[in-house]
């Protein structure tokens, strides 16, 4: 256990069986927070969980597909029911898709924005009930191609990551009367099973880091660093903003 910071809260991690959601499940257990591992791969969850609570922390698996409505709504009650609060909500999960713009159909323009955006709502939705009672902390797994665009995946991941800045300002905006924080953080390209789809062969992960001034691609750990500043007391006073964690990528002289 690294601190006794989180302690006392209960935290919802979607998308923890797995990469960046992963990391941060890990982490926010070790700071003291109970965690419930949310995803719809059960077994990738149950080696999150097992990790966790070998290391002293309390974590919990909790199915959840955030594609449907009935199974959001279900995986909150269950969490509340178990734990008799909800404090933090990370909302992680998401899928890439890589098709360019003219090939892309509709349905997996609506694949892509239900699962990436319209998931996240559904978490936040079914959150805010819970949250309202203890206040709260909400980060968005956003990216740096939500704000930048780039054609390493398609155009409906960005505007879905596009769109999740701006559900973060609304909810911000919306859920500050209840004492409850919304951030979001747009990494750039970080070493994850995502990452490993699509082109991300070594010469474009290497032509990614030729932009990055801190020289390398981002490790989950880096993003679960920025999650715990945003649901920890030290950022109190921060609601509705966005964190790059992109080694200075989109710094102006560069
Ligand atoms: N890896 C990157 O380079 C990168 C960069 C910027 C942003 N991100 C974002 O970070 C987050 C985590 O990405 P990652 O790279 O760790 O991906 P990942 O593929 O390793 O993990 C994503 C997780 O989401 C889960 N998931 C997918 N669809 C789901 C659904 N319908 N219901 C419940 N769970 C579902 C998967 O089972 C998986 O465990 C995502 O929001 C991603 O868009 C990743």
């Amino acid at each position: 256990m690294k601190s006794e910071r989180l302690k006392g809260d209960v935290a919802v991690v979607t998308g923890a069986a797995s990469g960046i959601d992963r990391a941060v499940a890990l982490e926010l257990a070790r700071h003291g927070a109970v965690v419930a591992c949310a995803d719809l791969n059960a077994e990738g969850n149950a080696l999150t969980v097992k990790e966790i609570v070998e290391a002293g922390g309390e974590a919990f698996p909790v199915h959840i597909d955030i594609s449907d409505s009935a199974s959001v709504k279900q995986a909150f009650a269950d969490v509340y029911e178990k734990t008799g609060k909800i404090s933090i909500l990370i909302n992680g999960a998401a899928i890439a898709r890589f098709t360019q713009l003219p090939e892309c159909t509709d349905e997996e323009w609506d694949l892509v924005m239900n699962i990436n955006l319209t998931g996240a709502f559904r978490c936040l939705r079914e959150a805010y009930p819970y949250m309202k009672e203890s206040g709260g902390r909400v980060v968005q797994i956003s990216s740096t191609s939500g704000k930048s665009g780039g054609s390493w995946a398609g155009a409906h991941y960005v505007a879905s990551k596009a769109g999740l800045i701006g559900l973060t300002k609304y909810a911000a905006g919306y859920f500050a009367k209840d004492g409850i924080r919304v951030n979001a953080i747009c990494p750039g390209a970080t070493e994850t099973p995502l990452t490993d789809q699509g082109e991300s062969t070594e010469a474009t992960i290497a032509a990614m880091v030729s932009n990055v001034p801190l020289g390398r691609i981002a490790q989950p750990e880096d993003v679960a660093g920025a999650v715990m500043y945003l649901v920890s007391e030290e950022s109190s006073y921060v609601t509705g903003i966005t964190v790059d964690v992109a080694g200075g990528r989109y710094m102006y002289n560069n």
